[in-house]
């Protein structure tokens, strides 16, 4: 006897993205001012010599855009949330990257907060490397899984959920927001120019009764 077998999709992962209208130069500029005022940064996952991370930005003198820009992703985010939940979030803390060529971010998560996201204040020109991944499980980090799951059969055409990575090419002015347990990194920026991005979370605002 001939057994019917059914397939089926277990968890979904939603993200969204938006194409936002800042002035992207005066962003540039502004970011360029963040580190000149903030020269160590931080080290969080930005691996490589020439990779820069902020430590994050809690005032905005000087930084008309980005005080801008940050309060479009607020409507965003908020605009995402209502959807399909209740409450009101709260921006937590910002951040931005710049990576010069040889530089990435390592797999990581922001557990604890609800949102996070990116925004692309500059992609090089010829963009080599430098693309944002998405990862379904840490545990599921090899390319195509081969070494657990075996080779694909010759001639199976590959469908998105054999794909353990998903990755968004950056453009500058793009947004993308997700779940801020989803793990995430960005690949080693192989260009000649710097590529700028402006990070961020947001947190549930709990009330108590
Ligand atoms: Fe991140």
């Amino acid at each position: 006897m001939k057994v019917q077998i059914k397939s089926g999709f277990l968890f979904p992962t939603q993200f969204w993205t938006a194409e936002l209208n800042e002035n992207i130069e005066r962003l540039q500029n502004e970011a360029c001012l963040i580190r000149k005022n903030d020269n160590d940064g931080v080290r969080k996952s930005n691996a490589g010599f020439e990779g820069y991370h902020s430590k994050d930005i809690l005032d905005f003198n000087n930084l008309p855009g980005t005080k801008q820009l940050l309060n479009q992703i607020i409507n965003t985010v908020n605009a995402i949330h209502r959807i399909s939940r209740q409450g009101d979030l709260q921006l937590t803390n910002f951040w931005i990257n710049i990576s010069g060529k040889g530089s990435s971010n390592t797999p990581h998560t922001h557990s604890g907060m609800t949102y996070s996201g990116v925004f692309f204040i500059k992609v090089p020109k010829e963009m080599k490397g430098g693309r944002f991944l998405f990862y379904r499980n840490f545990n599921e980090a090899d390319f195509i899984s081969t070494e657990y799951m075996g080779r694909f059969k010759d001639g199976y055409q590959l469908q998105g959920y054999d794909y353990p990575i998903n990755t968004i090419l950056p453009k500058e002015n793009m947004l993308v927001v997700f779940p801020a347990w989803v793990p995430h990194a960005v690949e080693i920026n192989l260009s000649d120019e710097e590529r700028i991005s402006l990070s961020f979370n947001f947190k549930l605002n709990r009330s108590f009764p």
